[in-house]
């Protein structure tokens, strides 16, 4: 079979490293964009006056044919063929005949594919924008919920202080929404043109890149054509992007698994969302958050890869470079297969309320607040920290809880503590009282909602 690129070869490619080098077996998942990038620089070929009008229009409809055939299911893409750009080209050649071949006047793969990638990172990008947004929802919907619910707030996953349930859900949807923030962010870097770069250097043909740039929506085109063909840089951001947003779905996905223990019974995952044990007949396992979890580690794995793909390249473009493919390629898949379980997942879990409620009400979280009322009598914070701490010992030992405790108890601590420090204990009070901006405090909690409501209306 003979090679587009075969002219100086006196022998047949051998048959390992054809299938060694080829990357048609995952690169024609861009058969779209790569169809979608030609159109565009044939109709600037044909426009510029490069080619006939007449082959920029048959060459057109020959790939628009060919576009056709691939959604229909009907080609078969050849590993002999090495690569996506060499298939349809093939392909092209074989619809329309030999004047297919003036369709890669003027370009060359290297500049092809970097485009290719910058058309489908471009468009994965705001896919995954749509999907974090729908998980943002249901954490507002369950938020909205639980605008009453108290739950044990915790640091170093000791009880800290309580705190509402709706503020730990739109902890979450603050950190979803710089994710969303960074992707569409990333998007201006994104929308940089390479085409027209050539294999390096530029072309000779008196080509119009920024007519190329309009046709596919870009906003600019790269303006050093080494750069073009070079760097992988908006790969490497939208997996690092992707990576951040695995480490906040990992963060939640491990409290889903500990609030659902038994340890716990905070939440109860749907049915629907749970598997059970071959042996264990009583077994439900939060196998989703165990894996979205779990799946945190390609995510990463293949940013990692291709940031040691790219370290010691020499300019401009290597064959190493076709490794950006499957790592983004995977995170995209494994990102999409995440947020769209996540989403159902958090809006179907039951929410023990009663449960939560029970855990502050036994522990000593309401300690901060015993030490703010003496600051609210005048002793500095420092020493009515000092003396809560034996009020919390005395308690251990005796074991009886802050609001368990005499008055009398109290007063042998300090002449300051008057019966009106039993409601400043009160869960409920405890919480009410954090009213300060993006504190737990109902007030606070419902303005949060407000916002984060806001931010979903914009999208
Ligand atoms: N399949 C190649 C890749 O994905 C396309 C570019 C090939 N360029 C070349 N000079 N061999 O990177």
């Amino acid at each position: 079979m003979s090679k587009l690129w075969g002219g100086r070869f006196t022998k047949e490619t051998n048959k390992l490293v054809e299938e060694y080098t080829a990357s048609i077996s995952y690169d024609q998942k861009l058969a779209f964009e790569d169809i979608e990038g030609s159109i565009a620089h044939v109709t600037m070929l044909g426009e510029c006056g490069i080619i006939p009008k007449e082959d920029a229009d048959t060459i057109q409809k020959g790939l628009q044919t060919i576009a056709e055939k691939i959604q229909a299911g009907q080609v078969e893409f050849l590993v002999e063929h090495e690569d996506i750009h060499m298939n349809i080209e093939k392909m092209l050649i074989d619809e329309i005949g030999p004047v297919g071949g003036k369709l890669h006047t003027g370009r060359s793969r290297n500049d092809q594919v970097a485009t290719d990638m910058h058309l489908y990172v471009r468009k994965v990008t705001n896919e995954m924008i749509e999907l974090i947004t729908k998980v943002q929802e249901a954490l507002v919907e369950q938020a909205k919920h639980n605008v009453d619910t108290i739950m044990p707030g915790y640091t170093h996953l000791q009880r800290a202080q309580p705190i509402l349930f709706a503020h730990h859900l739109l902890a979450y949807f603050w950190m979803l929404e710089r994710d969303k923030e960074r992707f569409s962010d990333s998007i201006k870097r994104t929308n940089w043109l390479p085409l027209g770069a050539g294999a390096l250097a530029g072309t000779t043909f008196p080509i119009d890149r920024e007519r190329t740039s309009e046709l596919l929506a870009f906003s600019t085109v790269y303006p050093n054509s080494l750069d073009a063909v070079s760097d992988r840089d908006f790969v490497l951001e939208f997996l690092a992007n992707a990576s951040i947003l695995m480490t906040h779905i990992s963060r939640l996905s491990e409290e889903m698994i500990i609030w659902s223990s038994q340890e716990f019974q905070f939440i109860e995952l749907d049915d629907s969302f749970c598997t059970g044990s071959s042996i264990m007949p009583q077994k439900k396992n939060p196998d989703v958050p165990e894996l979205l979890r779990g799946k945190t580690g390609r995510v990463y794995g293949n940013l990692i890869g291709l940031l040691t793909v790219l370290k010691g390249l020499p300019l401009a473009y290597n064959k190493d470079m076709q490794e950006d493919k499957e790592g983004i390629f995977d995170t995209v898949n494994t990102l999409d297969g995440a947020l769209k379980l996540l989403a159902p997942m958090i809006a179907t879990m039951t929410v023990k309320q009663e449960n939560m409620y029970n855990a502050v009400s036994n522990d000593y979280s309401n300690a901060t607040d015993i030490a703010d009322y003496l600051v609210t009598k005048g002793l500095p914070f420092r020493e009515a920290h000092a003396i809560i701490g034996q009020i919390v010992l005395y308690g251990i030992q005796q074991q009886k809880y802050l609001l368990q405790l005499s008055i009398d108890e109290y007063k042998t601590f300090s002449p300051l503590f008057e019966e009106d420090i039993y409601a400043v204990l009160e869960p409920k009070h405890v919480v009410e009282a954090r009213n300060s901006i993006g504190g737990t405090g109902h007030q606070q909690v419902l303005k949060q909602l407000e916002l984060a409501e806001e931010k979903l209306e914009k999208m």
